[in-house]
């Protein structure tokens, strides 16, 4: 498999690095293609607890690949933004949380690839922002309508309209990041992934799932789906596990089950 993405995997973490700092970790095709392909392979991979993805140098990503966008055709494009897309939506279905460590510029589809994580934690010199109209272009992975659930309509209008960066504390503000993170966000990141894995598996998945998949139905519609899964969590061993080691005052040993 090509270097663009680097895999490191601890116990039941996997560690994905966007590689192309000469580029700033831009997006193109290969880099979409990849990534997309890992995430495919990680959703058949029983014993993961949670991925953190982050980029090589001082950018997490910095958009994508303008270089490579330059000449599309209208109907390349489309083709070019769906398979954005496409990538974050199946990171959306991935059953573990994706941890975005983001270590610097996150922008364009860097925002947008940032706000398809679960979890965003902003490192200190992490840069957000929605700059394409600066390139006679509009968010084509899907920045304009995450960013409308994010942040609200004025937010999202003033990231897109003015493409201006924004940094980790107003990030957070805003919603786009969960949390600021001082010193290395790489290791807050795997450290966060490592309290998600003493969780409970199937709970997790189920709680990333009750979230990610009733974003937009009504609160009736999103209420019913969370007592189904709620209902679920009880044909589970580790519900039975959980509970038992709480009453007992001892650390649950989870099986996955
Ligand atoms: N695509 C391709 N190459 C990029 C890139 C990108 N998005 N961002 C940076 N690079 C390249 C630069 O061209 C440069 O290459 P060379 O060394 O070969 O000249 C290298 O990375 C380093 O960049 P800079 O010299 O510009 O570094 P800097 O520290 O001075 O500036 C920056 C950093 C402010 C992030 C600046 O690089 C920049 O503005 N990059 C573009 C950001 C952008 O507009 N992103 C949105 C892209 S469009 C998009 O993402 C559409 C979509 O939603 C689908």
């Amino acid at each position: 498999m090509s270097d663009v993405i680097l895999r490191e995997r601890r116990d039941a973490i996997e560690i994905l690095t966007v590689n192309r700092p000469k580029a700033l970790n831009a997006l193109n095709q290969e880099v979409m293609d990849t990534l997309h392909e890992i995430v495919g392979e990680l959703s058949m991979d029983t014993e993961l607890r949670a991925v953190v993805l982050t980029g090589s140098g001082k950018a997490f990503v910095a958009g994508a690949d303008i270089a490579s966008m330059q000449e599309l055709h209208p109907l390349e494009a489309e083709a070019f933004a769906g398979s954005g897309q496409d990538m974050g939506e199946a990171m959306n279905r991935l059953q573990v949380p994706i941890i975005a460590a983001v270590n610097g510029f996150a922008l364009g589809g860097g925002c947008e690839l940032a706000m398809c994580c679960d979890i965003v934690l902003a490192g200190e010199r992490a840069l957000f922002g929605q700059p394409e109209v600066k390139l006679g272009v509009i968010p084509g992975f899907g920045g304009t309508q995450r960013l409308i659930r994010r942040v609200g309509m004025a937010k999202a209008m003033d990231l897109c309209l003015t493409g201006r960066m924004v940094k980790a504390a107003e990030a957070v503000q805003m919603g786009i990041a969960s949390r600021l993170v001082e010193g290395d966000v790489l290791e807050a990141a795997i450290e966060t992934a490592e309290t998600i894995a003493k969780n409970g598996p199937v709970a997790v998945r189920l709680a990333k799932r009750a979230l990610i998949e009733n974003e937009d139905v009504s609160l009736e519609a999103g209420l019913k789906a969370e007592r189904s899964l709620f209902a679920l969590c009880f044909s589970t061993a580790d519900q039975r596990e959980g509970m038992a080691a709480f009453l007992g005052k001892r650390a649950a040993d989870f099986t996955g089950q």
